[in-house]
């Protein structure tokens, strides 16, 4: 059901790894909605090489670039703005890792190196991307910058770990440079709570098939999929949606305004625990 959304417009997409990625989905989507764009991920992720499938399906080019690193950042700037033509429209930054939750060390007992890590390739990215892409004035005005988010940025979830700050630095980000590219640059920024999802990252979380199907039994929708997830990014990066700015929006099914529901009360029942 394509409808041409974001015909003529350009982008840079960070954090496609394999088919399973939310943006892989979402570079997917953006193709058949008209957009031309430039693929990024770090190099150890690029070695890999799925991205290049991507890449041919989508008509576009990939380019190495840690997300932490500022000058890697403004080459892949730089060389997108060349491949493109000029400034782009869009940008999604879906990326995150923390060594904490991959070493599964308990969440009192943080590393703390691992957790400098964590903020810098989970949250700290998204400024050091925006920096770079306001100093060289790499976004049309009204372009539209969308990272992804989880709810364990305002509520606890035991095992998302050091995570969950990395979360709720990330939407303060959105928050805080929403406020500035906006005045500066009319430009708008937003995050996607999104559903537990199954993908790599998604899988590196302790019990995450637990989160999965206790999310899913919540929610009067069930999970949001990936696919949707792809659905409200493309119309984020439209020209339908040019005065939301600074917010965090759920993608989740409805979970994020739920207490219980009949579904998990009932699990509750069958394995005898309403007494
Ligand atoms: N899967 C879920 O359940 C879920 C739910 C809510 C939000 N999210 C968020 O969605 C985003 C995408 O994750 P995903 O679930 O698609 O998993 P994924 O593993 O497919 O994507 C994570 C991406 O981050 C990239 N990355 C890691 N370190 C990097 C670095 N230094 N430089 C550049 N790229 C780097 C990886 O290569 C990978 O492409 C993450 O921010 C994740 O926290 C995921």
């Amino acid at each position: 059901m394509a409808n041409n959304l974001l015909k003529g417009k350009k982008g840079l997409i960070f954090g496609a790894l394999d088919e399973h990625s939310i943006a892989w989905k979402i570079a997917e989507k953006a193709h058949a909605e008209g957009a031309e764009f430039v693929l990024s991920n770090s190099p150890i992720a690029l070695r890999m090489k799925d991205i290049y499938q991507l890449a041919k399906k989508t008509n576009s080019q990939v380019i190495a670039a840690d997300i932490t690193e500022v000058s890697e950042l403004e080459d892949l700037f730089e060389e997108t703005m060349q491949i493109l033509g000029g400034k782009i429209d869009f940008i999604l930054h879906s990326v995150g890792m923390s060594p904490n939750v991959r070493k599964n060390i308990p969440y009192h007992e943080l590393n703390y190196d691992y957790l400098e890590k964590t903020l810098d390739v989970s949250a700290i990215s998204l400024h050091k991307v925006l920096a770079v892409a306001q100093r060289l004035d790499a976004i049309n005005d009204w372009g539209s910058v969308v990272t992804l988010s989880y709810i364990a940025a305002q509520r606890t979830f035991s095992s998302y770990s050091d995570m969950a700050h990395a979360k709720a630095m990330l939407e303060s980000i959105v928050r805080q440079f929403g406020y500035h590219y906006g005045v500066n640059k009319k430009i708008r920024i937003n995050s996607i709570s999104q559903s537990p999802t199954r993908t790599t990252a998604g899988a590196g979380v302790s019990g995450f098939n637990a989160f999965f199907h206790y999310a899913d039994d919540m929610s009067p929708l069930g999970n949001a999929t990936s696919d949707s997830c792809a659905d409200v990014c493309v119309t984020m990066f439209s020209d339908y949606t040019k005065m939301i700015t600074m917010q965090n929006i759920y993608n989740d099914g409805g979970f994020s305004s739920m207490g219980i529901s009949n579904k998990l009360i009932e699990k509750f029942i069958d394995c005898g625990c309403n007494e």
